[in-house]
């Protein structure tokens, strides 16, 4: 088979009922692939069926932070030939760590951890014996360099994807194989999620990306990309030279300021 001719093929994605996951959902369609969509309430991802009749669009609901609902899901999809998995269902508890609310942050490790680590297991596996197919974790682009004070369990657990998705990614191609785990590491970009990461439902401060244009950008280099993680545009790649540069102190205190503000 051609390497990552997928056109006709299927992909899974986690999250899409609005979002970056939407975005992406919406990308792959256009790219004439059929897209699975999951979230607790997936009918919004639905809608797509209508815009997009020239391929497949099947709606999921299931909360993935029950850890058997992976296996649900993975079982579910079985009869379709997947060839992508976007692991993008997420999101964050903002606040100070002695005030934030840890069955939240339970449920955000089931989520952004627990989920996403048995679907890239359940995944990689079928996509090493069938040897084609690509998952895309959904990292974030300073949380996988450095600790995030006033956000640290949602920092902490974009460490985990990244940590977890570049040693995968190094033994599949160690391994000769065609199959790829790549973590993508998105800046802030204009979607709900900040508004739900806090109690008082208020938005983000400071620069945020479009979030369609991410989409695109970002999954045209994670279909042919050999590299580990993927991060989009000039000033995320500043933000990661200095998380890994400047010195920690400094960059802590910085984190530490602009969250507190947010
Ligand atoms: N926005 C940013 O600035 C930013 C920056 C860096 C990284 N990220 C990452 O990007 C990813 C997407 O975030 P977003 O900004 O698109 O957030 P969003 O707009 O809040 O979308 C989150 C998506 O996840 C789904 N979801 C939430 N809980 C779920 C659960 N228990 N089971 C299944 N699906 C669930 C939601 O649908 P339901 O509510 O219907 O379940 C929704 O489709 C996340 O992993 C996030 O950490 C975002």
């Amino acid at each position: 088979m051609k390497k990552n001719n997928f056109k006709g093929k299927w992909a899974v994605v986690t999250g899409a009922s609005k979002g970056l996951g939407f975005a992406y959902a919406e990308q792959l369609l256009q790219q004439g692939i059929n897209v699975i969509g999951v979230a607790r309430n997936a009918m919004p991802f639905q809608a797509l069926a209508q815009k997009y009749p020239d391929v497949e669009v099947e709606a999921i609901n299931l909360d993935l932070s029950d850890p058997r609902n992976c296996q649900v899901l993975f079982d579910k999809v079985q009869k379709r030939d997947i060839a992508y998995l976007i692991n993008n269902a997420g999101f964050g508890v903002w606040g100070f760590f002695d005030e934030t609310d840890i069955t939240k942050e339970m449920n955000m490790i089931d989520l952004n951890i627990k989920a996403l680590h048995i679907l890239t297991k359940l995944f990689v596996q079928k996509f090493k014996t069938q040897n084609y197919g690509r998952i895309f974790n959904i990292g974030s682009v300073l949380a996988g360099f450095v600790s995030g004070p006033v956000f640290s369990s949602y920092y902490a657990s974009k460490a985990y994807v990244m940590s977890l998705g570049v040693a995968i990614n190094t033994e599949l191609k160690k391994a000769k194989s065609h199959v790829r785990v790549v973590t993508i590491c998105p800046g802030q970009l204009k979607t709900d999620f900040w508004a739900s990461s806090r109690e008082d439902k208020k938005g983000t401060k400071g620069k945020v990306a479009n979030v369609d244009v991410f989409a695109r950008k970002s999954l045209k280099k994670a279909m042919k990309t050999n590299r580990d993680y993927l991060i989009i545009g000039f000033a995320n790649k500043m933000a990661k030279w200095g998380a890994l540069h400047l010195p920690r102190k400094w960059i802590l205190n910085s984190i530490h300021r602009f969250q507190k503000s947010r």
